[in-house]
Formats: structure tokens, C-alpha cells, sequence
């Protein structure tokens, strides 16, 4: 199928993202969300990144100026004239369902409804709408104009020209597409978050402090950040909410989330995005 217009659900780190890769990819791009503060967020990060992208060379000015024109919404009107939709809203399963089905009513008959969930079953994304054929998982990675990595997740009924439109569409948006099973975590955080939990139990143990568990890591495996530094960027709620899933999903305890991991959950302290996690930010 060919796609030139893609409306982007959800305006957040990751949606922001994606829309900005995607129009500079040159595709024509909306993006929405029913928070304006978050569209108005959205639109500052990319202006910013796309700034230093275009300073550096590594985007031309036009496609700087595509970015820099993404199209913004706070209601769904958008996805009436697309040909996909990339979904990247909270990672709540009941909202996503709800979203879907509205996604499914609005969108024309032959859009892809694609999402950006991190953990949930494509397969249950699918059951909300009557098109489940066109529902696929595109999951990306943070920061999404630096990473190259697109893990395609292919749900139970999803068909072979969805799969072959969205790994398309991710080689266009220079992405290395990788197919994975609708299997929890996916490939992506079965490991991940299991790694980083690990290093919280390790914390909260008091085998090494934040710094030295994350010191480790950067060094001695050649990470680019440590566990921590990247919990932090993930968002600690997505960690526990994606270990939850595991927990639950596969049944077994290695999968359990750290106490302290929950506990921070509760006291708000979501990383990055709050101002405060294992580390603390003031920007
Ligand atoms: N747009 C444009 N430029 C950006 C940017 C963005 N969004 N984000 C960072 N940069 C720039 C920085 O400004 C910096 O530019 P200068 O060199 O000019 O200062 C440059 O990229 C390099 O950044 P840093 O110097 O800060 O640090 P770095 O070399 O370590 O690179 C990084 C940053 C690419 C994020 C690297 O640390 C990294 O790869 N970290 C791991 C990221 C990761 O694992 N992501 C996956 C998370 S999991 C996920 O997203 C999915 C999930 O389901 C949980």
C-alpha cells in the first residue's frame, strides 16, 4: 500500500518523535493530542531537535522546514484523511482500546492503525477495532530521530501487506525494521527491563550506589548510558507498568518489579519527565 499521510496519536517524547522523523522523512504529517500543553511541548522539542539536526547537517533545510510544518490537532479530525495512523498516547491498555475504536470509526477503511505500544498485545489492540488486518505494532526507540531501531510487531490476524507497508515505512523513516512475535515485552523489553530492574534490586540491596551501577555498565559493557540513567529517560512508570506485564503475562518470578522501583512510582518520582528519578533534573 502506499502511504503519503500519517497522523500521529499522542504527542509526548515518543510521539513527538515519530512525527518529526516522519515528516522528515517526507511524508505529510499531523499530530494530535487532547492535552494542548503537550502539542505545544511537542512542537518546541522538535524545533529544537530539528535545529540541531540541520546545524550539524544531518537534515537539509527542507526537511527542517517539513518538520517545522507538521500539522497539530487536539481532537482526532486529523486521521479522517490518512492513509496511517501511529498511535503513541499513555501506555494504558483500557485507553488504548477505547482509542482504538474511535481510531477505527474515523479513520478511512483503508488505514493502517498502527501502534507504538512497548508491551501490550497488538493482538488485543486488534480485537477493538473491525480491521484487524490493518493493526500492527511499530515500536520505536527514545530519542526516536537517533535511534535506528523499529521493532514490527505483527498481531494475530495482521496481514502480509500491512507488515510489508509498515516495514516500508519504517525503512523510509531510516529505521532498521526488525520483526517480533506479539509476545510480551516483545523482543525490545523482555530484556530491557529486566535488565534495569535488576540493576534496581541491585540498588536497593546496596551492592553498588546509582553512580557505580551505572559506571559499570557504561564501562565495562560499553552501554551508552547506565541502567539507571536510562530508566530514567524511559520513564520509571513505563518500566514498572512493562515489568507488571511480564510479571503477569509469562507467570514467573525472575519477572517480579523491584519494591523500590514500585515505591518511587508512588512517590512520583518518574524520572526524567518529573524532574526527579534516580537522578535529578533541573532543566
Ligand atoms: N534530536 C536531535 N539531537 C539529539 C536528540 C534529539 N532528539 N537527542 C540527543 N541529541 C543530540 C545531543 O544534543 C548531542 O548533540 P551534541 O553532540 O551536539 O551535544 C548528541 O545527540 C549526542 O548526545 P549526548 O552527547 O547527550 O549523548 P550520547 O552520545 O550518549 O547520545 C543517546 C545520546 C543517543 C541518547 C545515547 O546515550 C543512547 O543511545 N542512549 C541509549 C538510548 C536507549 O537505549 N534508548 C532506548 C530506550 S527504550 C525505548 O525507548 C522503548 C521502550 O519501550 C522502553
Amino acid at each position: 500500500m502506499n502511504v503519503t499521510k500519517i497522523a500521529v496519536v499522542g504527542t509526548g517524547a515518543m510521539g513527538s518523535g515519530i512525527a518529526q522523523t516522519a515528516a522528515v522523512a517526507g511524508y505529510q504529517v499531523a499530530m494530535t493530542d487532547v492535552i494542548p500543553e503537550a502539542v505545544e511541548r511537542a512542537r518546541a522539542g522538535i524545533a529544537r531537535s530539528v535545529e540541531k539536526l540541520a546545524a550539524k547537517g544531518v537534515i537539509t533545510e527542507a526537511q527542517k522546514q517539513a518538520a517545522l510544518g507538521i500539522k497539530t490537532a487536539g481532537d482526532l479530525e486529523p486521521v479522517r484523511e490518512v492513509d496511517m495512523v501511529i498511535e503513541a498516547a499513555t501506555e494504558n491498555p483500557d485507553l488504548k482500546l477505547r482509542l482504538f475504536n474511535d481510531l477505527d470509526r474515523i479513520a478511512p477503511p483503508h488505514a493502517i492503525l498502527a501502534s507504538n505500544t512497548s508491551s501490550i498485545s497488538l493482538t488485543r489492540i486488534a480485537s477493538a477495532t473491525n480491521r484487524a488486518e490493518k493493526v500492527i505494532g511499530m515500536h520505536f526507540f527514545n530519542p526516536v530521530p537517533l535511534m535506528k531501531l523499529l521493532e514490527v510487531i505483527r498481531a494475530l490476524a495482521t496481514s502480509d501487506d500491512t507488515l510489508a507497508t509498515a516495514v516500508e515505512v519504517g525503512r523510509k523513516m531510516g529505521k532498521e525494521p526488525v520483526e517480533a512475535k506479539d509476545s510480551p515485552g516483545f523482543i525490545s523489553n523482555r530484556i530491557l527491563c529486566p535488565m534495569i530492574n535488576e540493576a534496581i534490586f541491585a540498588l536497593q540491596e546496596g551492592i553498588g550506589t546509582v553512580e557505580a551501577i551505572d559506571t559499570v555498565m557504561r564501562l565495562g559493557m560499553n552501554h551508552p548510558m547506565g541502567p539507571l540513567t536510562l530508566a530514567d529517560m524511559v520513564g520509571l512508570d513505563v518500566v514498572l507498568f512493562v515489568m507488571q506485564v511480564l510479571h503477569r503475562d509469562l507467570g514467573e518470578d525472575k519477572y517480579r518489579p523491584a519494591p523500590l522501583l514500585r515505591k518511587m512510582v508512588d512517590a512520583g518520582y518518574l524520572g526524567r519527565k518529573t524532574g526527579r528519578g534516580f537522578y535529578t533534573y533541573t532543566d
